[in-house]
């Protein structure tokens, strides 16, 4: 399955943070926002990547993440002229995904715990996979509502009166079809394609499956300062707690086998002395114990 980071947008809502650099790139505690997503796509197994973002930032992601070779990745550079919709990525990347099935993720979402998402990619065959996942403020999101069999019955973008507390959060799942459906969207009434409107297509066609994300699962969308901070301080919580580290992509691809202890090492000696690079020798140390056990 192919991966779309979707990193563009505005970010009005960080200014003037997002004059300093684009949202995605601001630090969730002790890394830039965009590994978190980065992971959570390597631990779905994904290998192959197109970052789409505003003409202005690609560069810096450039940079930050060059072709993916040292992850065992390949990782490709969209632009996306102005946010005209979400799913506008995938008129973007229509070559890149070819006549694959493709998942998408938003640059400033963060998701911690379980394993909900490992198994919706290794389940995944057709149609759509989505998420819901319980808000107390749905009317900022799209809505799903579901069936008394849990079934998925309506999906609203930013409703005035939502009909359930399920919000669908920032990853999603898709067999090829997504690129005709998206061709063939109209601009709402705010002039975005919207993924909702996606999701309502594969809903229509009963392709849409909604995995309900369980309450101690965590997602986090790092759009404005407060909830940025609040990001932060999570991370920073969990991995002070557990001494494991959330959206370490080295780490991820190193244990999806993507790159070999040895491949790990040499990356780690280009990185400055520092408490990540620490952390890195240590994911190294205790796997080489475990080895020789
Ligand atoms: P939003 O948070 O809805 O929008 P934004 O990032 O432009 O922020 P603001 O409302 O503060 O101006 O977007 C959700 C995510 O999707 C975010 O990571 C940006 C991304 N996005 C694009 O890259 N292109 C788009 O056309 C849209 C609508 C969103």
């Amino acid at each position: 399955m192919k991966g779309i980071i979707l990193a563009g947008g505005a970010g009005s809502r960080l200014y003037p943070l997002t004059l300093v650099a684009s949202k995605q790139l601001q630090p969730v505690y002790d890394k830039p926002m965009v590994y978190y997503p980065l992971t959570t796509l390597i631990e779905g197994g994904v290998r192959e990547f197109c970052l789409i973002s505003t003409p202005h930032d690609l560069p810096r992601y450039r940079q930050l993440l060059g072709d993916g070779s040292r992850l065992g990745l390949s990782i490709e550079y969209r632009e996306q002229a102005k946010p005209e919709g979400i799913a506008q990525a995938f008129l973007i990347a229509d070559s890149f995904i070819g006549k694959d099935a493709v998942t998408l993720i938003l640059g400033d979402n963060v998701f911690y715990g379980g394993d909900v998402f490992q198994k919706a990619f290794v389940d995944f065959r057709d149609g759509a996979t989505i998420f819901g996942y319980h808000v107390h403020d749905p009317e900022r999101y799209g809505v799903v509502a579901f069936d008394a069999e849990g079934r998925a019955v309506s999906i609203e973008e930013k409703p005035r009166q939502p009909k359930s507390s399920y919000a669908v959060p920032g990853l999603y799942l898709y067999d090829n079809e997504v690129v005709a459906i998206s061709k063939a969207l109209k601009p709402s009434a705010r002039g975005e394609l919207e993924i909702t409107d996606v999701n309502l297509e594969y809903l229509r066609r009963g392709q849409l499956r909604v995995l309900r994300l369980s309450r101690g699962f965590a997602w986090l969308d790092a759009g404005t300062s407060t909830s940025l901070h609040e990001a932060s301080a999570y991370v920073q919580t969990i991995e002070r707690r557990t001494g494991v580290k959330i959206g370490c992509p080295e780490e991820a691809a190193f244990r999806r086998g993507f790159i070999t202890a040895s491949q790990l090492e040499s990356l780690i000696t280009t990185l400055p002395k520092c408490e990540y690079r620490a952390y890195l020798e240590e994911v190294v140390a205790e796997d080489r114990r475990l080895q020789t056990r």
